[in-house]
């Protein structure tokens, strides 16, 4: 009850142009709330998981093999792609909205992603819009930049997800005395999460837009994925199905390698597909979970979703994801809780979905430098916006790289590499402390270059480095 008093309070503080979000919001934050007061217990039992039937996860090949339609632009001309924009640059030490980082040739995420869609829409003659879901923390710098692509063919659209506040995670009491995001309010609220598209699209207009226009199917990706780009072969299965029943939900997952424990995975679960994440798994079964081959896939949160199934869903109320609970500690020591949803989370709810097994190359994410350093580099070639691996490197798997706390922020990291390495013929790559590299190095094998506290390592340039481990002090 006090909570509901309080939001009433923050709600009254709103000037009458934001009065009506804000209560949309608001509300939405209260149903969350509510909710998870109510929950208790875990959001899975582990006896009732099972693995995923044999059809239910197709191989890719088996997609692709089916070709394409004759009509390539008809199929296209039916679908929307949606990227998730609410997030910042924070974790590579950025301000602003981490789509506008520089990735590739002076190329930001956005800079890509449209040109990916543009040299679909030239080489179709379709018109596949861009749908940019941004958060209270993006959306104003994402607009200064998009004029830029006023001349090109893909037309933007964006809209909002919902700004929640954050808990106080004692009192269970919003942080937040007020609206306004700024001065002392400026932790007091947050983006909760990509789960938020469902009611957000819908809430926006957007949805109803769309299927008017005739759209029938969303293809949503993360944004910091350089490698989801518009499949074809995907898009014509979802349209012209082999058994003539349409998936409302495609989730492309790909197979797991040690590194990738953490990722959510397909399960079978009371009689459906379900995406279960780590946190919501019993400590006595983490293990087993997190085993490569019980599990073998995980989601890439490359997603292609039926707009007619989302807007029945949504006027239902049926849309059901499992609450995730983030614990924060703001600037000030103060701990806090923020309640999230992932939109994968919602396979449940929809009919007839399907995962589909894709290779590595649709999941390029860029979450820190490290994976900046390996798509920057000569290991990859851009084409209209598409990044491939290149076909001078022989093994098909990606080097291994980890950069030191040195290279964390972006800035840092540039500062340190005069030119990007050749890695063509790199397996391994570690780089601790003080360590710049100049111009025209290569690494090949395993490299590790470690520089003591006190120590610095500059690399010098045209240095070639096989199999070799560099430590001590070389200053040039
Ligand atoms: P995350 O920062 O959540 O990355 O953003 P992650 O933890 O690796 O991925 P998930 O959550 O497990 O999939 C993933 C994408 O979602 C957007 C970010 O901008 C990024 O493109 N995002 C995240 C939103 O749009 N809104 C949010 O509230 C959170």
């Amino acid at each position: 009850l006090s909570v509901k008093k309080e939001l009433e309070k923050i709600l009254t503080t709103a000037p009458s142009h934001e009065f009506e979000h804000t209560k949309k919001d608001l509300d939405g934050f209260r149903k969350l709330f509510h909710r998870f007061l109510q929950e208790k217990g875990p959001s899975v039992d582990w006896g009732k998981i099972q693995r995923p039937p044999e059809d239910s996860i197709q191989p890719y090949e088996k997609i692709k093999a089916r070709g394409l339609p004759e009509n390539v632009s008809s199929v296209l001309n039916k679908l929307v792609v949606v990227k998730l924009n609410g997030g910042l640059g924070t974790s590579m030490g950025c301000k602003g909205p981490k789509s506008l980082i520089g990735v590739r040739n002076e190329n930001t995420f956005l800079d890509l992603t449209v040109q990916q869609i543009e040299h679909l829409n030239k080489t179709y003659n379709t018109d596949v819009p861009l749908v940019l879901m941004n958060s209270f923390n993006t959306d104003e710098d994402t607009k200064k930049i998009l004029q830029k692509y006023n001349h090109c063919r893909v037309k933007i659209y964006t809209f909002n997800q919902s700004r929640y506040p954050r808990i106080n995670k004692e009192s269970l009491l919003p942080v937040a005395k007020d609206v306004s995001y700024s001065g002392e309010n400026t932790e007091a609220w947050y983006p909760p999460g990509h789960g938020d598209i469902y009611a957000s699209f819908y809430n926006s207009g957007l949805l109803d837009t769309f299927i008017g226009e005739g759209k029938e199917y969303i293809f949503v990706s993360n944004i910091d994925n350089l490698g989801a780009t518009v499949d074809l072969y995907i898009l014509n299965h979802l349209m012209n199905p082999p058994n003539g029943k349409r998936c409302e939900f495609v989730m492309e997952v790909t197979n797991k390698t040690r590194a990738d424990v953490k990722g959510g995975t397909l399960t079978q679960y009371e009689g459906k597909l379900r995406l279960v994440e780590i946190a919501q798994v019993p400590k006595a079964h983490v293990d087993e979970f997190k085993s490569v081959s019980k599990f073998k896939i995980f989601n890439t949160n490359n997603l292609w979703i039926s707009l007619a199934a989302v807007k029945r869903l949504q006027e239902q109320n049926a849309i059901d994801m499992e609450i995730i609970v983030n614990p924060k500690t703001l600037d000030g020591g103060l701990n806090v809780i923020q309640l999230e949803t992932a939109v994968g989370a919602a396979i449940k709810s929809f009919e007839n979905s399907l995962g589909i097994n894709v290779p590595r190359s649709r999941f390029l994410p860029v979450k820190t430098t490290s994976d900046l350093l390996l798509v920057m580099s000569n290991l990859y070639s851009l084409n209209a916006g598409s990044l491939t691996m290149s076909e001078k490197r022989e093994f098909p798997t990606v080097p291994l790289v980890k950069l030191g706390s040195s290279f964390t922020k972006v800035q840092d990291y540039l500062r340190r590499f005069e030119s990007i390495p050749d890695m063509l013929e790199l397996d391994h790559l570690t780089v601790s402390g003080d360590v710049t590299f100049g111009k025209n190095v290569s690494l090949k094998g395993t490299v590790i270059i470690i520089a003591n506290h006190g120590d610095r390592i500059d690399i010098p340039p045209g240095a070639v480095l096989e199999n070799k481990i560099v430590s001590g002090n070389l200053r040039i």
